[in-house]
């Protein structure tokens, strides 16, 4: 460690020296072959990015060529304008008119053990092609068509990937919510979209318990009233008892029956909405982040095959541990990974279930090549000891990714020590939500990488540090991160609010002359060798376990129970979760502060929200720090959380008598 830099106020401390290059065997098996080739590449995207992404976009099909690949209008951007492409065809129809028909697309893993071991489906291009059209036939018999939005909230199971897929390839787009997610939130989601249809399993398998997915769903619709979906579809996975709402409720199974295995797909424009996926910001509503079709193919396609060295007919099986409920299952478990003939594995369950060795039971069974997985569950793994990985061989193992918040050098040599035997590159991939694919990230055959970097810029990616007026920042110094050009998959915006797109996104970097930048939300600094290190979110989001919440979405939540007048969280350092939930509250008069209330509220958070949003520590106070303007004052509450004495600036404090009182309820 080397002392601290910083500039704008944002920190840094964390100085890692040591560096991995990649073997030579590696090197030469790899599409881009040296960090000198890299530069080269990337230097063209940036500089001639019409003629660069014209030329990757060839590599895939097209029903009509684009008439021009990219027109910028700051915020908003088209790529491949006029060209008319389907992704599902792409991922699916495209490997099987080519022959490869009897290919394994998915290899799919589910959760429950029994006595014949884990039950396993693969499913090649034609099984798919057939089980995703009939399923769309399905789904037109009800009526959707292109341009509807189909809510689906659906365990890990095949019919996921078939759902989506078939909504891509009818043309409706998709809004896919994750299984963890609670009633309230699949309510608030369908109206926001106004989604006429969702797809749902009975149940789904969750260390050995059953998620009663349909009963979440019921419950929504009976909050949605008159607004409730008019379809719910429904996968049978656990066979527990649900609820039926004749003529608005039906089997997956039944409605496939009959349907013819042949539905053509539909030509989509290249800019027509492909999906939409909510995201936390900082105020309580979660945003609809809106990808299109053309740009988003390309880009997920590329990054698929860069980031992880994806090649056809050497053997790869790549296996993404995210759940479809995310963007990193969008896109680098299906919509990335398909189109470039690779089999992807999808499992259903916890990697603890039925022991904490599973998940390197899955990679020697099916022989993963390609792993990519969460800092939190590599330092979950890491807790549960060397033990489980060393019971199973791990030896076909050749690329390592992770993603979603930072990695600390730990958790990096332990995954290159104990997973990837010293001898797989590790790819630690920054991006977002709303950038649809990766953005900064090691190549593995090209970028050494460094325990804690995500490296260098992805090709066509004009990453830089800044201040809020645009200005570079110097080497090391500590800054906004952001983009100043677009790039093939960006958000085209947020679904239905046009003004919040503007403002989270491109109002606060703007250079004197107007032009604006895309603001990422994080803190980075780039070293003297050009390498990206990302130092958290500058703004009131926080990153659990790698999945986003907004603190304010969090305190909504609290403050919605009679008990609680008043509520502030902030993140904390979690040794699992990288970043956990701290509340502070403020009770009504008369209401005990007991641990029973704080088991009250954290299930409230949960019924609210989801699981993943129940606060870690939940601290019961008179009164919270406020400034004289009557803003709470995270930054003490922070300290607080995390143990600091906080030795911050407190002369805008109105009543400097609440600190003392907070350090003192140290009850957790
Ligand atoms: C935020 C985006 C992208 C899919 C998962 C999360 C953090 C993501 C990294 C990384 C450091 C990372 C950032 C970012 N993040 N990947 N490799 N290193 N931080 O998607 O929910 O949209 O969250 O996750 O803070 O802004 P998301």
């Amino acid at each position: 460690m080397s002392e601290s830099t910083s500039t704008s106020g944002i920190q840094s401390v964390l100085q890692e020296d040591r560096v991995f290059a990649p073997s030579a065997a590696v090197s030469a098996a790899a599409h881009v072959h040296s960090l000198d080739a890299y530069k080269a590449l990337h230097a063209r995207s940036i500089a001639d990015p019409d003629g660069f992404w014209g030329e990757i976009a060839k590599e895939l099909h097209w029903y009509s060529p684009w008439s021009k690949v990219l027109e910028w209008d700051q915020p908003d951007a088209k790529w491949f304008v006029g060209g008319k492409t389907n992704l599902c065809y792409n991922c699916v129809d495209r490997q099987v008119d080519a022959g490869h028909g009897d290919e394994p697309a998915i290899i799919w893993e589910g959760e429950p053990v029994g006595g014949g071991g884990a039950e396993v489906r693969t499913l090649s291009y034609a099984d798919m092609q057939r089980g995703i059209s009939r399923f769309a036939n399905g789904m037109k018999s009800l009526g959707v068509k292109k341009g509807d939005i189909v809510t689906v909230y659906m365990g890990m199971v095949p019919e996921l990937a078939m759902a989506v897929l078939a909504c891509a390839r009818i043309g409706a787009a998709h809004s896919v919510i994750f299984g963890g997610f609670s009633a309230q939130a699949i309510a608030d989601r369908v109206v926001d979209a106004s989604s006429q249809t969702i797809i749902t399993c009975d149940g789904s398998w969750r260390r050995g318990n059953i998620v009663p997915l349909k009963e979440n769903v019921d419950e929504a619709c009976k909050m949605l009233g008159e607004k409730a979906p008019a379809n719910v579809i429904v996968v049978k996975r656990c066979e527990n008892e649900i609820g039926w709402t004749a003529g608005r409720d039906y089997w997956w199974g039944e409605l496939c029956e009959g349907q013819s295995e042949e539905c053509a797909c539909e030509p989509m424009d290249s800019e027509d909405l492909l999906f939409v996926l909510y995201t936390s910001g900082t105020t309580g509503k979660p945003k609809g982040i809106m990808h299109t079709t053309g740009g988003y193919m390309v880009y997920t396609y590329l990054t698929s095959k860069m980031t992880f060295d994806l090649r056809p007919d050497e053997g790869h099986v790549y296996w993404c541990t995210a759940d479809v409920g995310w963007v990193t299952g969008h896109s680098y478990i299906i919509y990335g990974i398909m189109p470039n003939r690779v089999p992807t594995v999808m499992f259903e369950g916890a990697p603890n279930h039925p022991g904490p060795d599973r998940f390197w039971d899955v990679v020697a069974r099916h022989k993963v090549t390609h792993f990519y997985t969460a800092p939190t569950a590599i330092r979950a793994f890491m807790k549960w000891g060397d033990e489980h990985p060393q019971k199973h061989d791990l030896s076909s193992l050749q690329v390592l990714g992770t993603v979603g918040e930072p990695i600390n050098p730990e958790a990096w040599m332990w995954y290159h020590r104990m997973i990837g035997g010293e001898r797989c590159p590790i790819v630690d991939t920054w991006w977002q939500t709303e950038t649809g694919g990766h953005m900064i990230t090691p190549l593995p055959g090209a970028v050494p990488t460094k325990p804690g970097s995500c490296t260098v810029p992805f090709f066509g990616v004009d990453a830089a540090i800044v201040t809020e007026q645009g200005e570079e920042l110097g080497a090391d110094e500590g800054g906004l991160l952001a983009i100043r050009k677009p790039w093939p998959a960006m958000l085209r915006g947020i679904l239905g609010d046009r003004d919040r797109f503007v403002a989270t996104y491109w109002d606060d970097i703007k250079k004197p002359d107007g032009t604006r930048f895309y603001k990422a939300g994080d803190g980075a600094r780039r070293d003297k060798d050009g390498y990206f290190w990302i130092m958290g979110r500058v703004d009131d989001v926080i990153n659990v376990s790698g999945h986003r919440l907004g603190t304010m979405e969090v305190e909504s939540a609290l403050v919605s129970h009679e008990t609680v007048v008043e509520a502030a969280v902030v993140g904390m350092p979690h040794e699992i979760k990288g970043t956990g939930i701290a509340a502070f509250c403020t009770l009504a008069s008369g209401v005990t502060a007991d641990d029973a209330l704080r088991k009250t509220l954290r299930a409230h958070v949960g019924n609210e929200i989801g699981a993943i949003a129940k606060p870690d520590l939940i601290r019961f106070t008179d009164v919270l720090p406020k400034t004289r303007s009557g803003k709470i004052m995270r930054r003490l509450l922070r300290d607080i959380a995390s143990g600091k004495e906080g030795s911050g600036d407190t002369t805008t404090l109105e009543d400097k008598g609440v600190l003392e009182q907070l350090r003192k309820n140290d009850k957790g």
